[in-house]
């Protein structure tokens, strides 16, 4: 892990939707050590600041991908870079998904509008060792269809089950409509034999792991990934305080018995 920003180059930018893109970076020196999916880098746009973001590809070279939402100053500023600029990038920061616990049993990836990008390179690395894991369900919730992001990857991933659903559907949508959380009673996996990954807007994960602790899946076998402001990102600052957790080093990632008690801790 290293504090200091790294110079990254800007070597591919996709637009995903109308105020959310995809960046590819490269070292342009030594590269980072290397970051496992779920974990996070701080990213810096020269002259603005610097903001957490998840990977969203994770590349054995020192290579990343970041899926940015422009919000506010720096998120924004990431996302007008352009292919040749430089970003500063430190990291790897907080926990990962932990994917290999799931060995030998169902997966089960629930995410929320952009929280899809964390988890991309989760469903990756399963999809890429068919004999490794159980059945592998992705269920994914948008505001709009307009919103959606990876829409490639979601039409790839055939061989998990892979369920979309909006809450708002435009004139061209026929797919399922309503909260991510209804999907749950189709997708094929058993509760008692099933590790979950859960990422979206809190309301959203909340929900999402409630109704699978309701349907039988152990809390600790939900993993959530939380979002707190941040500073530091090292765990001196207190900025991202949960409870007793820093997120920035306790989590982003955690188990839902750990989450579900501090959650209804306002942030600070
Ligand atoms: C571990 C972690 C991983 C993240 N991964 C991603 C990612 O992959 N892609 C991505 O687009 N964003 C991600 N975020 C959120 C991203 O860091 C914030 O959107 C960013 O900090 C906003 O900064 P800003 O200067 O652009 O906006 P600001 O001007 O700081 O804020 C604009 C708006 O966003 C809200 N906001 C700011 N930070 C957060 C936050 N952390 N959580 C919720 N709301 C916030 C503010 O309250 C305000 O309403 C992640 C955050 C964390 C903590
Ligand atoms: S961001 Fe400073 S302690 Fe977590």
């Amino acid at each position: 892990m290293s504090g200091l920003p790294v110079p990254h180059l800007v070597t591919d930018r996709r637009v995903e939707t109308a105020d959310t893109v995809t960046l590819r970076l490269e070292p342009v020196g030594a590269a980072l050590a290397e970051f496992t999916p779920g974990q996070f880098a701080m990213v810096h746009s020269f002259g603005r600041g610097e903001i957490p973001l998840s990977v969203s590809s994770v590349q054995s070279t020192g290579g990343l991908a970041h899926t940015v939402r422009a919000v506010g100053a720096v998120s924004a500023g990431l996302c007008a870079a352009r292919v040749g600029d430089v970003l500063g990038v430190h990291g790897p920061y907080g926990t990962g998904w932990e994917l290999e616990r799931a060995r030998g049993r169902d997966v089960l990836v629930v995410a929320g509008g952009i929280g899809l990008a964390p988890l991309r390179p989760l469903v990756l690395e399963a999809l890429a060792d068919p004999g490794g894991y159980g059945r592998i369900s992705v269920l994914v919730g948008a505001r709009t269809p307009g919103d959606l992001i990876a829409r490639d990857d979601l039409a790839r991933w055939r061989t998990a089950y892979t369920a979309v659903t909006v809450d708002r559907p435009d004139a061209h949508w026929d797919g399922d409509v309503g909260v991510v959380t209804r999907l749950l009673d189709r997708a094929p996996f058993a509760p008692e034999r099933t590790w979950a990954f859960v990422c979206g807007p809190e309301p959203m994960i909340r929900a999402t792991a409630r109704d699978l602790a309701r349907l039988g899946v152990p809390p600790h076998r939900v993993r959530v990934s939380l979002e707190r402001n941040m500073r530091c990102a090292t765990g001196h600052c207190g900025h991202c305080q949960l409870g007793p957790l820093l997120i920035c080093r306790d989590g982003p990632v955690v188990g839902w018995d750990r989450a579900e008690p501090l959650l209804s801790v306002r942030e600070l």
